[in-house]
């Protein structure tokens, strides 16, 4: 990860260098200089741009293009979740997710592993397997190492733990935690604390992350991470950051929530924590110019604040085109969410978070 991000930033010095010789000749070759990708922008500020992708999509020329040139991280929207690669009792399937990584690698983007424990997305083999907790714990530290394991020195992060809280700070109910959970059901926040100190095992060099929503801003949500981002670190629990998803709408384009997610932010890397921001995507109602202005500005200053926050390291959206995002299925009369169409072109997001960047 330091080697490739050195590597990067030695690519722009080298690029930028190359420009200014180029203007500065006596020569009268007029060649225009290429147009900047947001992965050439970010790296001046060592901020990964980041996307998630699926592999079944890579298929698609200018899918693969578009990925492969503007993005430098890429993350597995669904190919490296429980369900889809842990199909059965001892059954784990690892194509989609080394389709990714394969991808990535010969595209020179890093790979943030995407997620070992949610109540989401868990087969039903787990959900009405009849486990005990002694069984469960022993099915989850299996599941962490053998994925961690096989993925180790190829994805450079991991969400561990995602979405383990409720919106009111309590620790949601979850196969994991208390349905029957792994042992320390009624307890807080231990099972996520078993399950960074099993992944800190598994692979001494991922980056080990807890990934929510609706944690963003000051608020009871937040408050309720910051308080175990801070036991963690006081009792040297593996914990190396903290995932904001930001799945937001236009009303977050508001300056006191705008303040708050800076706050926030601070308070987060006071502990020593990278931020990154993790599943971004701005849904509208409808693609009108004034929709797409309002989204395009929100996105600008989303990316401004993280290039305001040293420690804030990555800035990754949930896909990159509209043609695939989640959001009309699960946000129905919602779309319009990402920074290109639905035909690759550039929407006015992508030149907002372009000049933020
Ligand atoms: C979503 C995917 O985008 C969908 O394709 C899938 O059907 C359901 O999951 N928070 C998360 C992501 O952490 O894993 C979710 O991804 C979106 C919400």
């Amino acid at each position: 990860m330091k080697i490739s991000s050195l590597l990067r930033t030695a690519t722009v010095l080298l690029l930028a260098l190359t420009l200014a010789c180029g203007g500065g000749s006596t020569t009268s070759t007029t060649t225009t200089p290429p147009p900047q990708t947001l992965r050439q922008v970010a790296a001046a500020h060592n901020i990964l741009v980041g996307a998630a992708a699926d592999s079944p999509y890579l298929s698609d020329p200018s899918y693969a293009a578009v990925l492969g040139t503007e993005y430098s991280q890429l993350q597995a929207e669904n190919e490296m979740k429980f369900g889809i690669i842990h199909p059965g009792i001892g059954t784990y399937d690892f194509t989609g997710g080394d389709a990714l990584v394969a991808f990535a690698q010969a595209h020179t983007m890093v790979v943030r592993g995407h997620t070992l424990v949610w109540h989401n997305q868990v087969p039903a083999w787990v959900t009405s397997g009849g486990y005990t907790s002694p069984q469960l714990s022993t099915i989850l530290q299996n599941h962490i190492t053998t994925v961690m394991q096989h993925y180790a020195g190829q994805v450079y992060a991991w969400d561990v733990v995602n979405e383990a809280f409720n919106d009111d700070g309590t620790i949601r109910d979850t196969i994991w935690y208390d349905q029957p959970g792994i042992g320390f059901a009624g307890m807080g926040t231990e099972t996520i604390e078993q399950s960074l100190t099993w992944a800190r095992a598994a692979d001494t060099n991922a980056k080990l992350f807890y990934n929510d929503y609706n944690d963003e801003t000051m608020n009871v949500k937040s408050d309720a991470i910051y308080a175990m981002a801070q036991d963690f670190k006081t009792r040297g629990v593996p914990l190396d950051g903290i995932g904001f998803q930001f799945h937001v709408d236009l009303t977050f384009d508001d300056p006191n929530a705008l303040a708050s997610v800076a706050t926030n932010f601070q308070r987060f890397a006071a502990l020593g924590l990278e931020i990154h921001i993790t599943e971004l995507d701005i849904r509208l109602q409808d693609s009108s110019a004034a929709s797409l202005n309002a989204q395009a500005k929100l996105y600008g200053e989303l990316a401004a604040i993280c290039v305001q926050q040293p420690n804030c390291k990555v800035f990754q959206t949930w896909g990159f085109t509209d043609k695939y995002s989640w959001i009309p299925g699960f946000f129905p009369g919602w779309g319009w969410a990402l920074p290109f169409d639905a035909n690759y072109q550039k929407k006015p997001a992508y030149t907002s978070i372009l000049n933020a960047l």
